[in-house]
């Protein structure tokens, strides 16, 4: 993969032919090109497995899909898929396979690494997964003194906390709630001890989750519950195989630790940490919802590689939503992408997708090592949508940033709401409403027809012509989760593709832990730390005062 350098993005005649368009394109309002083409809402929606995605209110004509698509044609956006799918090195500044969707592939198939079948490890990694789920669930895992485990803390951090505590979250419904879940990542010493301060520790099985076993803040987390544990059960060390559980790539850190082999879940080295909560990263998860639940999620994303895979790009969800993207950040300049989930389990599904977004796409150096020259990864953000309409739409309806927005609904109230689920007309009245006012507004015109004084038109006039693509399922189910992961999961795909960097390393992450873990002892001792910047000097002088040192 990768022998010839690529064409810069920008030097390739579709990218032009974009820019051309973009100035023909001008101020071309929806409110036209709706009125011009009575088809468009129809035209510009698509099925992917069971989600439906109309992004008929976008600021694009089939002129303009088509070049995008020409452009994903010419950054050989397919090509790259292919190799993933294939298990070639495609992350190139760590010389890896990235093949998170073999975690989802069924049983039967094969991927191969380095000439090694991973479909097989994958499926014997899930079927232990799924004994030890079983058993924590069913009441025959117990702890050190013989009680049963009421509460599982996951301490993770980034892709080993993120996902599994946003599936959790998003799949409630259907977790055994007399289970109590809890996820710990921040080395902030509160987050640990809010989450543990009202357990019983012969009740309380942790889940140490981390690919490399050697990230500061799990380990420091992880060595803190360790102590946590053993003095409140006045235990040896010999409590701490049935309450400490790990899931890694790394078997030497794991037993380093003290934790027993037999009780760590592997997973491998091409799955990158912010892709991996259906590898055995989720397994508090699987010990939540259950390995059949599990299982469906699995089914689900895999359900959305096949799609990725196979649909021509017209009809496939991934680069259509891809390609929207580049449209906005490379020729209008949108500096970020809103997502809007109108679903209350969906209270971290934002936060999961900054790291996936953000971390694979946050680059600026292209996969031959040149800087590039073109915009890459937008900030991503957002909140559940009804709660954001109070407190940030403002900026998104009249404000003067341009932020294109998902809005995600759920058809079907979440099983269980009773009466309450008379509320969902109105929470998906709301997202259907945002989209309408965002793409359409409301002119002048309209509202001086409401007998506004003249002064106070401008201030309640809509501009719209802010896109938004909605995403609707009929319910949110392990297989619907899998599926919406796994269609932005290739959307980041696609658009690092065309942007020509590496989605699949985080460099960018390394330059503050090493210099975190040479300033430590500045703080904790005041030692002397050569080179030290005067501003960072006379912060940590001003913390040791405030600390009393
Ligand atoms: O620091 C970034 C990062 O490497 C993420 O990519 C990763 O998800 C997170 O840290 C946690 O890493 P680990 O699972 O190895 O503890």
């Amino acid at each position: 993969m990768n022998a010839a350098r690529r064409t810069r993005l920008d030097q390739l005649p579709e990218w032009h032919a974009l820019a051309k368009h973009r100035e023909e394109f001008g101020d071309t309002h929806l409110r036209t090109l709706f009125a011009d083409d009575s088809g468009r809402a129809e035209r510009f929606g698509v099925q992917v497995g069971d989600l439906y995605l109309d992004y008929s209110k976008h600021l694009v004509t089939d002129e303009t899909l088509r070049l995008l698509r020409e452009l994903a044609a010419a950054s050989g956006v397919a090509e790259l898929r292919d190799a993933m799918f294939r298990g070639e090195r495609i992350n190139v500044t760590e010389d890896r396979a990235v093949l998170h969707t073999a975690l989802r592939t069924p049983a039967a198939a094969h991927v191969r690494v380095d000439g090694e079948d991973v479909v097989q490890r994958v499926h014997a990694v899930l079927a232990k997964m799924a004994l030890f789920a079983n058993k924590v669930r069913d009441g025959h895992w117990t702890g050190h003194t013989g009680k049963r485990i009421r509460t599982v803390v996951n301490i993770g951090i980034g892709g080993s906390d993120l996902g599994p505590k946003m599936a959790y979250e998003a799949l409630r419904p259907y977790t055994r709630r007399e289970l109590d879940f809890r996820f710990v990542s921040n080395v902030d010493g509160a987050d640990l001890h809010e989450a543990v301060r009202d357990l019983d520790p012969a009740e309380t099985l942790f889940v140490v989750a981390s690919k490399t076993f050697t990230t500061i803040e799990t380990i420091t987390n992880a060595t803190a519950a360790r102590r946590w544990l053993l003095s409140g059960l006045g235990a040896g060390e010999d409590a701490v195989a049935k309450h400490f559980v790990a899931v890694s790539t790394n078997a030497g850190k794991v037993s380093e630790f003290g934790i027993d082999t037999e009780n760590m879940f592997e997973f491998w080295d091409w799955v990158g940490g912010r892709y991996s909560f259906d590898s055995a990263i989720g397994l508090s998860l699987m010990v939540a919802i259950g390995p059949d639940h599990f299982n469906e999620m699995l089914a689900g994303f895999h359900c959305i590689d096949e799609h990725f895979r196979e649909a021509p790009p017209e009809a496939n969800g991934p680069f259509l939503m891809g390609l929207l993207g580049i449209w906005y950040n490379n020729f209008f300049d949108a500096q970020s992408h809103a997502v809007l989930p109108y679903s209350h389990y969906f209270s971290q599904f934002t936060a999961y997708l900054q790291q996936l977004d953000m971390e694979s796409d946050g680059k600026s150096t292209d996969r031959e090592g040149r800087p590039v020259n073109w915009q890459t990864g937008p900030i991503v953000w957002g909140t559940p949508g009804t709660n954001g309409q109070h407190a940030y739409y403002q900026l998104l309806h009249q404000g003067t940033k341009m932020v294109p927005a998902d809005l995600i609904g759920i058809a079907r109230p979440a099983p269980g709401l009773g009466e309450l689920a008379g509320q969902h007309d109105l929470l998906m009245a709301n997202l259907f409403a945002q989209g309408q006012a965002l793409a359409f507004g409301k002119t002048d015109e309209e509202v001086r027809a409401e007998g506004v004084a003249d002064e106070q038109v401008p201030h309640r006039t809509f501009p719209g012509n802010r896109p938004t693509t909605t995403i609707l399922a009929e319910e949110l189910t392990p297989s619907v989760l899998g599926q919406l992961i796994a269609l932005y999961e290739h959307k980041v795909f696609v658009q690092g593709a065309v942007w020509n960097i590496d989605s699949f390393d985080q460099w960018g992450v390394e330059l503050g832990k090493v210099l975190a873990k040479r300033l430590e002892p500045a703080l904790t001792d005041g030692a002397d730390v050569p080179g030290l910047d005067a501003s960072t000097s006379s912060l940590v002088r001003r913390y040791r005062e405030l600390r009393g040192r």
